[in-house]
């Protein structure tokens, strides 16, 4: 466990069968909105954009990227993004994004887009910083009623 991690013991590494349970655990103690068993598929299809970080051979945090199709053609989508409570704030997720947009430019697409609930302004920021800008709102877009805050990323802006 933390309290001192220091960049050379994080190892951002692409997501294999044996992290599932590692990832099903962040996802229950940040989210707990997905069916687990959703991950394996998103894996099955999304092998070279799904990321873990790696601390000591513990899943500290994850990332999926994947691919999706909209009315102006493929784009790359940050589906889901999350790293342990006691390991924030340490750029973990920073590098975990770098990685999963990185791996998306890969399958040549322009754009890649997110969404985070409106309440979750840090999220908002720490994706700014990364240079997605807000693109819409979409009202009532969680199965709760919250709003989604649409966040784009554009190639250039490499
Ligand atoms: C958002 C998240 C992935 C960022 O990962 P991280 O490793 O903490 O990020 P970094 O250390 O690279 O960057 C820290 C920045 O992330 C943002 N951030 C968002 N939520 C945060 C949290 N709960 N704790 C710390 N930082 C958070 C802040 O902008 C912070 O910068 P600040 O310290 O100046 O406020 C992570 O905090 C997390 O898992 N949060 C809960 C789940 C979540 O909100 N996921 C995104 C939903 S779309």
């Amino acid at each position: 466990m933390p309290p001192y991690v220091t960049d050379n013991m994080i190892i951002v590494r692409r997501f294999q069968p044996a992290d599932f349970s590692g990832v099903i655990t962040i996802e229950r103690e940040q989210f707990d909105e997905h069916d687990p068993y959703l991950y394996m598929s998103l894996y099955e299809f999304n092998e070279d954009t799904f990321f873990v970080a790696d601390h000591l051979g513990e899943v500290v945090g994850f990332v999926v990227g994947v691919m999706s199709i909209g009315e102006e053609g493929a784009y790359g989508r940050v589906f889901s993004i999350a790293v342990r409570e006691a390991y924030q704030g340490l750029g973990i997720g920073t590098q975990l994004m770098k990685h999963v947009i990185d791996a998306l430019y890969r399958k040549n697409i322009d754009d890649i887009m997110l969404e985070v609930r409106k309440h979750n302004f840090r999220a908002v920021q720490f994706y700014q910083r990364l240079g997605f800008v807000i693109d819409r709102v979409d009202a009532g877009y969680y199965s709760d009623g919250e709003d989604a805050v649409v966040m784009r990323h554009r190639r250039w802006m490499l």
